[in-house]
């Protein structure tokens, strides 16, 4: 074996798939009982539907390097993500656009009359001097907006009432003064045509990549553990930094999520893949429909049943899917702290999203892992 890859998210294969085809041989492990990480998708059992198993992945990408290199194993569909909330009753489309704000104020605004009317309606707070999240929100887009579309939804995805967030968790909301809601603005979007699970597979499919599933790097019972191998070559480490080291400069904080599936007998819940939930009095952030992800299986899907998926959004405890980081101040200093230790680790490359304490993109998780190959490990 000439290099270990812990984790087999799209960083980790990444990195795997480059060295296998330069001729290194490489064992991926993951503690997970499948590849792919956060990525990974199955068919629910009684429909054949594709579920995404950790939470909704759209793949778009304006980075032509990364849109190369991921058709070498997929070939994509030609779907392009909208979403949509509910708000007292009433559907809006999102981002917030023309759409939204001539339905939210019953009007019929012209760009130019929209833009004036959000400006002045922003004017109640300058987003330099903002004290909090709702300050700065106001200051962005005015109030009529920030309460109905923004306020409760993200004291649910953080459960803190936004008053008491920092400003600095939003860096800004975008307004579109047209009616264009494509969700994404990247060159390339869509969906894989055979599901993420057999892209990510086609991924590890070389001779030189052995792939051991259910193993975890810091069971000291397993033979490829930490305390084992750490000095005898190469390892790329995708788990969580904060874990690596023991947690000897505090446990980083993530927010997790919390998934309820069900089976319907309908032929279509809601018209649509996500539906947000912007109002307090509904517990849950937003539904997925999967079967709107792929209209192009409607010969395969059932014409009778639907899957949908609620989304809860909580703080992580240590025995949760770390999903968001959390990034507070300590969060900030931690990570610091452990970029500082790496450099003591010989031949151990930290990345991916655990491994860097960074929301990424799959798109950038591909893009940094091939980056690390080029410049660090080729
Ligand atoms: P990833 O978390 O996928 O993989 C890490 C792997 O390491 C895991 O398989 C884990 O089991 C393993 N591991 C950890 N500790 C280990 C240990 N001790 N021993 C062995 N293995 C260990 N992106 C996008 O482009 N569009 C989208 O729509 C979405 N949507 C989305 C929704 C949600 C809810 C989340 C949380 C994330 C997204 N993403 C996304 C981001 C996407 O999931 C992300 O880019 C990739 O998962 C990053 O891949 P990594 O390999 O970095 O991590």
């Amino acid at each position: 074996m000439d290099l270990l890859v812990v984790g087999s998210g799209f960083f980790g294969l990444t990195i795997a798939e480059r060295a296998a085809a330069a001729g290194r041989r490489v064992t991926v492990i993951d503690r997970r009982h499948h590849v792919g990480g956060n990525a990974y998708s199955e068919n629910e059992r009684s429909t054949g539907i594709e579920v995404h198993r950790y939470g909704a992945h759209l793949f778009h990408t304006s980075n032509a390097t990364v849109w190369e290199y991921v058709n070498r194993f997929t070939a994509f569909t030609s779907y392009v993500h909208r979403v949509y909330t509910t708000h007292k009753g009433q559907v809006f489309p999102l981002p917030i656009n023309l759409g939204t704000i001539n339905q939210f104020f019953q009007a019929a605004y012209s760009p130019s009359e929209a833009r004036a009317l959000i400006h002045e309606l922003a004017g109640e707070f300058d987003t330099k001097e903002a004290q909090n999240l709702e300050e700065k929100a106001i200051g962005l887009i005015g109030r009529p907006l920030y309460e109905a579309f923004i306020r409760d939804y993200t004291a649910k995805q953080w459960q803190t009432d936004p008053k008491n967030l920092p400003a600095e968790v939003i860096s800004r909301l975008p307004v579109r003064y047209n009616y264009d809601n494509r969700y994404f603005n990247d060159t390339w979007e869509g969906l894989p045509v055979d599901g993420y699970t057999a892209w990510l597979e086609r991924m590890a499919d070389h001779p030189n990549i052995e792939v051991k599933l259910n193993t975890d790097f810091f069971d000291e019972s397993q033979p490829l553990n930490k305390k084992a191998v750490v000095g005898q070559l190469p390892i790329v480490y995708t788990g969580p930094v904060d874990r690596y080291f023991d947690n000897s400069a505090g446990e980083l904080s993530w927010r997790t999520l919390d998934f309820t599936e069900e089976v319907l007998d309908v032929a279509d819940f809601q018209g649509t893949s996500v539906m947000n939930y912007a109002d307090a009095d509904v517990p849950f952030t937003r539904i997925h429909e999967f079967k709107h992800f792929h209209p192009e299986r409607a010969d395969r899907y059932p014409a009778d049943k639907t899957v949908i998926m609620r989304e809860f959004s909580r703080f992580a405890t240590r025995d949760d899917e770390p999903y968001y980081p959390v990034n507070t101040p300590e969060d900030r200093a931690g990570v610091l702290a452990y970029r500082e230790l790496q450099k003591g680790e010989r031949d151990v490359f930290f990345g991916g999203r655990l491994g860097t304490y960074q929301y990424l993109d799959m798109h950038m998780a591909i893009g940094s892992a091939l980056s690390m190959w080029q410049n660090q490990l080729n």
